[in-house]
């Protein structure tokens, strides 16, 4: 029997992170996708329903998450509308016994199918679930404005230029992503190629950013991924204006970012200082 109290606890957590990256205006249109694997406790309230597809064939075999059960966004649905119909919106999907399909237990009325984006999600959840000790059950991917602004106005990124720009464009950054921020050249949108890419990100980073398209981030709940895209978006803004104003006339020194890392006890990632 379906249990409502907690289904509907997952469905507000989702309409709260969906809603407040509607409104930030990271999601225009269909953009942006959602994933949630389920613990134990939400797993459980879907056990018993009645299936609603055949077991549809994943372009990759992925035995690591086999028998995981997903809430994820719907390819091609808006993720404003979430708030107000989350069982058009969204769905769960169940991964078979094997790790080579999957299958809708609920959601995506009247039909539909997981974001286009499935690679990359259900690979970083297997990155993520195994870097985590089994505590990291949420990927988010986006399309924030400035983020993508500066993998256009500034040459040559690499995930060493850009997590240094970003932690000198906010102090708060280097507490937030003491691992950086990977970056990732253009890959075509909800390619194996993108997805296998992030996932070996997620293995390092919390972050990572597609060039000319968004970013990914990954956290314990949707509020720690949301949070750490939030910040990172943010730093990209204010380095933004800092550009629009004539560039930087002073900047956080290597030493002042070692020095808050330490103070707030974060593991920075010393290899994107050389
Ligand atoms: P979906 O509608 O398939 O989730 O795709 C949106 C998107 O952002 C692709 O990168
Ligand atoms: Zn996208």
């Amino acid at each position: 029997m379906i249990n409502y109290t907690i289904m509907q606890k997952i469905i507000d957590e989702i309409k709260k992170t969906s809603g407040d990256m509607a409104r930030r205006g990271w999601a225009e249109s269909n953009g942006g996708n959602i994933s949630l694997r389920l613990n134990s406790e939400n797993y459980a309230c879907f056990d018993g329903l009645q299936t609603k597809s055949d077991w549809i064939k994943l372009p990759v075999a992925i035995p690591e998450i086999a028998g995981e059960r997903f809430l994820v966004t719907g390819t091609g649905r808006f993720l404003r509308n979430i708030e107000v119909f989350p069982e058009k919106n969204i769905g769960v999907i169940e991964i078979d016994r094997k790790g080579e399909a999957w299958q809708l237990l609920w959601g995506y009325e009247p039909t539909g199918a997981p974001t286009s984006e499935l690679p990359a999600h259900l690979l970083s959840h297997v990155s993520i679930k195994k870097k985590s000790d089994n505590q990291s059950f949420a990927f988010i991917h986006t399309h924030p404005n400035s983020v993508i602004a500066l993998t256009y106005a500034v040459a040559n990124l690499d995930t060493k230029s850009l997590s240094k720009i970003l932690w000198q464009s906010h102090a708060e950054c280097v507490v937030v992503f003491p691992q950086g921020i990977e970056f990732l050249s253009w890959k075509m949108a909800g390619s194996m190629d993108l997805g296998r890419a992030t996932a070996e990100a997620m293995l390092r980073r919390n972050l990572a950013v597609w060039q000319f398209h968004g970013i990914c981030g990954c956290g314990r709940n949707l509020d720690e991924a949301f949070g750490r895209i939030d910040v990172a978006e943010k730093a990209a803004e204010i380095c933004l204006r800092v550009m629009a104003a004539g560039g930087a006339k002073q900047t956080l020194t290597d030493t002042q970012l070692r020095a808050i890392a330490a103070n707030f006890n974060c593991p920075i990632d010393e290899s994107l200082f050389e």
